[in-house]
């Protein structure tokens, strides 16, 4: 017999299904609760709310597990390039040399960007915040591309703002930089993989040759998987509610691209950087600022997550590779030492193991971002370029799955004055 939830209220039992995942995850499915009982639930946070079923991302807290696809982190991060990845997640399999060929050939086509786009470039003054300028630019390509507005596009229609989307993503993420540091554009080169294209827009100079350090394209795409999707994190939730009213996909990915910003979410791996570099010029030791964290004067940014509550999988991966990409690049960052010796120093620590916080995602990228020359105002930035396919594939899928409108409620505890009378007497 199927599983059912029994919930007693006001004398009377209602059963509400149990429904499992195809990795055994098990949620109540309330869905008829109010039309059924009158109440709602109460869940700030969403901590206990499965928004969606989906097929694209499986994420275990406890156990420090995350697949794309059913595909673990770890071998597609060793093994798969970033556009191999964003197949996977867009169209739900690895893609064969023939299909990731054509794939790569469609987006190697749609590359550059309208001219026009710098006409918007120099309307932002120069020190404006690159995440800004980046949700800025990708709303305007509704502009460019108004048949992205209709609400009910073709398959072949979807798919083609779905490439557009990506081939121009790194083109305009770099024509940002560029802009904030006054020097001119640099036009996409078709020769060039994802990453060491996007490199050579970012850094080349007009009058110097530039050689693509392929250990550094290759740091870049093993980064940029490990971003690619999270499930339903507070930016993927956003591009999907934004999407559930049948916005455009540029419109819910340039929500999703301010939500990102937030410190508590992608915004994290430039407050670390900065928290590092604070330590450091200040001469504060690392017990003293382990002390300010559990006086709950300051966070220990890049620590802790809401689902993972044993290790962060993507951090373990990144954590190796930060030594190894520094190393090759002869780089001898201090940071890195203040940031192993806060780690070692929290993971004794009782606040930090009650709590089950531990080093995320954003805790040693930037330290690598620092290491490839992104500046640190651009880390967030290379967040967003990683998470774009993921935002994509869970657009796609909303709405593929016609899911409807999301509209939460609520429970009102303002005012219940009702006497206007009173009011008008005075
Ligand atoms: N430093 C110090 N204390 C912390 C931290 C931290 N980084 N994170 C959580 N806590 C404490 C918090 O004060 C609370 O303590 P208490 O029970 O005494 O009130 C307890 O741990 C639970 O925290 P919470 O804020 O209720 O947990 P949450 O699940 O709502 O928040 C989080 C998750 C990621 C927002 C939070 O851990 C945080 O603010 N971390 C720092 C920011 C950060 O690194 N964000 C990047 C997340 S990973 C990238 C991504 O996918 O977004």
């Amino acid at each position: 017999m199927a599983e059912s939830a029994e919930i007693i209220m006001d004398g009377k039992s209602f059963k509400f299904p149990v429904i499992v995942g195809t990795e055994n995850e098990k949620a109540i499915d309330i869905s008829k609760l109010r039309d059924e009982t009158g109440y709602i639930t109460y869940d700030p946070g969403y901590k206990n709310t499965g928004a969606t079923k989906s097929e694209i991302t499986f994420l275990d807290g406890e156990n420090g597990i995350l697949h794309y696809r059913g595909y673990p982190i770890e071998q597609l991060a060793s093994t798969s390039s970033f556009l191999e990845v964003a197949y996977l997640l867009i169209y739900g399999n690895l893609p064969n040399s023939a299909e990731l060929d054509s794939f790569t050939v469609r987006i190697n086509k749609r590359s550059l960007v309208h001219e026009d786009m710098k006409i918007i470039l120099d309307g932002f003054p120069s020190y404006a915040h690159p995440m800004g300028v980046l949700s800025s630019l990708v709303c305007s390509m509704t502009a460019f591309y108004p048949e992205s507005l209709d609400s009910n596009p073709s398959d072949e229609d979807m798919d083609l703002h779905i490439i557009r989307l990506l081939a121009k993503m790194p083109t305009m993420v770099a024509w940002s930089y560029r802009k904030s540091k006054g020097m001119p554009f640099n036009y996409p080169k078709n020769s060039l993989d994802y990453c060491s294209n996007f490199l050579q827009m970012m850094f080349a100079h007009p009058t110097e040759s530039y050689n693509v350090d392929p250990v550094v394209s290759d740091a870049l795409n093993k980064l940029l998987i490990l971003h690619a999707d999270h499930e339903q994190n507070c930016s993927t939730s956003t591009v999907r509610i934004v999407g559930s009213s049948q916005a455009s996909l540029y419109g819910s990915v340039s929500a999703g691209i301010n939500a990102l910003w937030g410190p508590l979410h992608g915004g994290a791996n430039q407050e670390v950087i900065e928290m590092l570099d604070e330590i450091k010029t200040s001469g504060m030791t690392v017990e003293s600022f382990i002390e300010k964290v559990k006086k709950k004067e300051v966070r220990l940014m890049g620590f802790g997550h809401r689902v993972y509550k044993n290790f962060d999988p993507r951090a373990k991966i990144i954590k190796v590779a930060c030594d190894q990409i520094l190393n090759k690049l002869g780089v001898n960052d201090p940071v890195l030492d203040i940031a192993k010796a806060l780690e070692e120093a929290a993971l004794k620590d009782t606040y930090f193991v009650d709590r089950k916080l531990y080093p995320n995602v954003d805790f040693y990228s930037g330290i690598i971002y620092r290491a490839l020359g992104i500046p640190v105002n651009m880390f967030t930035v290379m967040f967003a370029l990683g998470r774009l396919p993921g935002w994509i594939a869970q657009w796609k899928e909303l709405r593929a799955n016609k899911e409807p409108i999301g509209r939460p409620r609520q429970i009102y505890t303002g005012s219940t004055k009702r006497d206007f009378t009173v009011i008008a007497k005075r």
